[in-house]
């Protein structure tokens, strides 16, 4: 059964992309059907991927719209790797217009999950990168999502903003997705050097009643870098910290007990 996780965290530049993008082809790399889903206006998902995102037929907004179908703005091994099994829901600039075109719209939470209900089983995991906002682009991803992954920055606003997101999660799951959880909080850019890196992570553990990955992903210029050679980290410096640091969140993630039951 495929699992649709929403990478979400309205504070902006915290990992929500690189961890997309890594945790997808980590996941990928190890054996499992991965799609990556882009709904995020900025497109930085898409292109991470090597997709450029001003040249694309269709993508999710179109879909969105009734426009095409799922299956005509996919693209299957983005990064023709055949032996990487990830492919990739592109994104561009017109999904900003999605929070006021749809405003009227019945049912307008549901778009995303009326989606990727019919291929959701098609795949492993789904990985959803959402928007830096709690607006409708993020209300959709958790409609659709069994999970929420939450990328918190190793710096010093680390909890701000996390009870709202919280909040925000348990409202969707009181009024829109019964069956959602949250599937963790994964800390990123941690920088052993600094004692602030250790007293954000320190700091996180002892107020936040949420499950914690043990792997945390440091910062690493290699993983700064890759999405301007449109590769993800495994690809692109397979050696690097970052890489082994998506490799073990992608392992966490596999066997996170969430799913134990399933
Ligand atoms: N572990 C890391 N080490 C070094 N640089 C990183 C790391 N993670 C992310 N970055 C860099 O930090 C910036 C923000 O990361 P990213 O785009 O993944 O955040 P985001 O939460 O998706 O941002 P937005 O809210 O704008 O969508 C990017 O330039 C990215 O390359
Ligand atoms: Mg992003």
């Amino acid at each position: 059964m495929g699992r649709i996780i929403a990478v979400a965290n309205q504070k902006g530049g915290v990992g929500k992309t690189t961890t997309s993008i890594n945790l997808a082809a980590c996941l990928a790399e190890k054996g499992k059907k991965v799609l990556a889903v882009d709904m995020d206006p900025q497109g930085n998902l898409t292109s991470g991927l090597g997709v450029d995102k001003n040249a694309l037929p269709y993508t999710i907004y179109e879909a969105m719209c009734g426009n095409c179908n799922i299956g005509e703005c996919m693209i299957v091994h983005p990064l023709g790797d055949h032996k990487l099994n990830l492919s990739l829901i592109p994104a561009g600039r017109d999904l900003a217009g999605a929070e006021v075109d749809f405003i009227d719209v019945d049912k307008r939470q549901y778009i995303l999950k009326e989606l990727l209900s019919p291929i959701k089983d098609k795949y492993d995991f789904i990985i959803v990168d959402c928007p830096p906002a709690l607006g409708m682009l993020t209300v959709n991803s958790m409609t659709a999502a069994d999970t929420v992954l939450v990328p918190i920055q190793c710096e010093f606003f680390a909890l701000d903003g996390l009870t709202q997101l919280i909040y925000t999660i348990n409202l969707i799951k009181k009024k829109l997705n019964k069956a959602l959880e949250i599937e963790g909080v994964v800390f990123t850019m941690f920088d052993a050097r600094t004692n602030l890196s250790l007293e954000v992570v320190e700091n996180v553990k002892n107020n936040l009643d949420q499950f914690i990955y043990k792997s945390i992903i440091p910062r690493n210029v290699r993983l700064a870098e890759a999405p301007s050679f449109g590769l993800p980290i495994n690809l692109y410096d397979s050696r690097s910290s970052g890489a082994q640091g998506y490799r073990e969140l992608a392992e966490e993630v596999i066997n996170n007990k969430l799913y134990s039951g399933v």
